[in-house]
């Protein structure tokens, strides 16, 4: 690792790991639960990977741990939803980081679907499958947006590991 110019410079390798999870942290974003239905019942995962790709066709998408227990089932899955939690949802994104089976900390009620739905959120974009593509260590689901929702409200962020609110033009 060098420094110049007030930065760390060093490039990416077994030993980097922890550096190259920090630089990336840099990047602010929004928090989601994805949920989806298996045979076993419903699953959720707290994911901060959500990104918009396009609006013709409505497509997102979520990157998945391979090594999470919970992948399976969302490599499995026809359908899923993806929430974008508001400020006041750090409980419930903290408990589907720490289960996927924490449903019994918020109200939802199933979709025609039969996918769970969250209430409560800032957004929600119901989606079926579109595609799956490699991602190295994690798998990048891409979801065509079949139904989406939304509401005023301020998010819930996460930057450098940390959560925070957003503040208008500060
Ligand atoms: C803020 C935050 C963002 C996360 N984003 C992702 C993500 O995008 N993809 C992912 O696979 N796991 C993500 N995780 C980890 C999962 O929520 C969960 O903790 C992990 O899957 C637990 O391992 P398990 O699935 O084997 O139980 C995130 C966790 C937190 C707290």
């Amino acid at each position: 690792m060098t420094m110049q110019d007030g930065m760390s410079h060093f490039s990416p390798g077994p030993d980097m790991g922890r550096e190259l999870r920090s630089a990336l942290s840099r990047f602010g974003t929004g928090v989601t639960i994805v949920t989806t239905s298996t045979d076993a019942g419903p699953v959720g995962i707290t994911a901060n990977s959500f990104s918009s790709v396009s609006l013709d066709p409505p497509l997102v998408l979520w990157s998945a741990s391979r090594a999470s227990r919970r992948y399976p089932a969302f490599r499995e899955a026809e359908h899923m939803a993806i929430h974008v939690l508001a400020e006041n949802q750090m409980d419930l994104c903290r408990a589907f980081s720490a289960s996927a089976h924490a449903f019994d900390q918020v109200d939802w009620r199933e979709s025609e679907r039969g996918v769970p739905l969250l209430q409560g959120c800032l957004a929600r974009f119901e989606c079926e499958r579109y595609a799956e593509y490699d991602g190295g260590d994690h798998a990048i689901l891409v979801g065509r947006v079949l139904k989406a929702s939304v509401r005023q409200g301020l998010p819930l962020l996460f930057y450098g590991g940390q959560f925070g609110q957003f503040a208008v033009g500060a």
